[in-house]
């Protein structure tokens, strides 16, 4: 697996490849990987001839109160680990390489980011979609590989990519889990016993809103009071949000109908925020 740090001879390495007729498939990432990850980096394998691995934990997309320097990081165990799943290349600039200080361009996908993680993470999205368009531009894939775990960011990537005519398809990844439900992330890493106990208040919560829609129930107003119920009951919980949206505009329904999405985000502890969602009804 070859490391390159620099963002021209990333740009020059696809170049070459094309030339000799192979597809290319990206997968972003802040690094600190998990099986979640690697799922991500095997999908891209099976549908492009070479594997792209970006590792860059993005500034711009933390807030302020953010745990961007606690972000925990291991890039020698991430190397050995992208290199087991058959990664070509992992593409790791530093935020020098990536960043000048007379940047003067943002990439603001509108209406998308109001709500969810958006409202409580201002410019966050704007993070998010600037460092892909980066990202794409310096590796230009035929194809990269996003997880529904994030499942706000995989939306407003896939809008961002039509919008902008960038060519490049955008491949969803199912949500990787535990074995006891807890959806994988670099952040579980901050959780102790018992706070890792709480955590399942996101999954356990998810759950009991499908049973519930699979016994009858189709009421957002109903289901959002039974999972608070639930998720508050919990040792340390805070819940940032319930939502039920629409898959694809991401507006909240009051009605459940196939296309649509549970997406919470409870703090753990104070500190450790998570994220989860699913379709609310069963096959859809
Ligand atoms: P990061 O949190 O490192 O996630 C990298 C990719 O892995 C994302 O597409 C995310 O959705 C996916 N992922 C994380 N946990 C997952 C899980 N349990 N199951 C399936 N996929 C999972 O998301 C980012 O980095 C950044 O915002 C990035 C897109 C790299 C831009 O900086």
């Amino acid at each position: 697996m070859k490391i390159i740090r620099n963002p021209a001879k990333m740009t020059a390495w696809s170049r070459e490849q094309y030339r000799t007729g192979k597809t290319i498939g990206l997968v972003p990432t802040m690094g600190y990987f998990h099986e979640g990850h690697l799922s991500l980096m095997r999908m891209a394998g099976r549908r492009a001839n070479l594997v792209v691995v970006s590792l860059f934990v993005n500034p711009t997309q933390f807030g302020p109160n953010e745990d961007l320097s606690a972000y925990p990081r291991d890039f020698d165990r991430d190397r050995e680990l992208a290199a087991g799943v058959g990664v070509d290349v992992l593409f790791v600039p530093d935020v020098a390489a990536m960043y000048s200080s007379w940047e003067k361009t943002t990439v603001i996908v509108r209406d998308l980011t109001d709500h969810l993680c958006g409202a409580d993470r201002p410019g966050h999205f704007a993070g998010v979609a600037t460092v892909v368009t980066k990202l794409f531009n310096i590796v230009q894939p035929d194809l990269a590989v996003f997880g529904q775990k994030d499942f706000q960011q995989l939306a407003v990537i896939r809008r961002m990519c039509t919008d902008l005519n960038m060519g490049i398809e955008i491949i969803g990844h199912p949500i990787v889990r535990e074995a006891d439900g807890l959806a994988m992330s670099s952040r579980n890493t901050y959780l102790d016993d018992s706070l890792r106990e709480s955590a399942l208040s996101l999954s356990r919560g998810i759950d009991l809103a499908r049973r519930l829609a699979g016994a009858g129930e189709r009421s957002v107003k109903q289901l959002t009071i039974a999972i608070r119920a639930f998720i508050n009951s919990c040792p340390e919980t805070a819940i940032d949000y319930i939502s039920f949206v629409n898959d694809r505009s991401l507006h909240d329904v009051t009605v459940v109908d196939e296309e649509t999405v549970l997406a919470l985000a409870v703090k753990i502890g104070g500190r450790v925020r998570l994220i989860d969602n699913s379709y609310v009804l069963d096959g859809s």
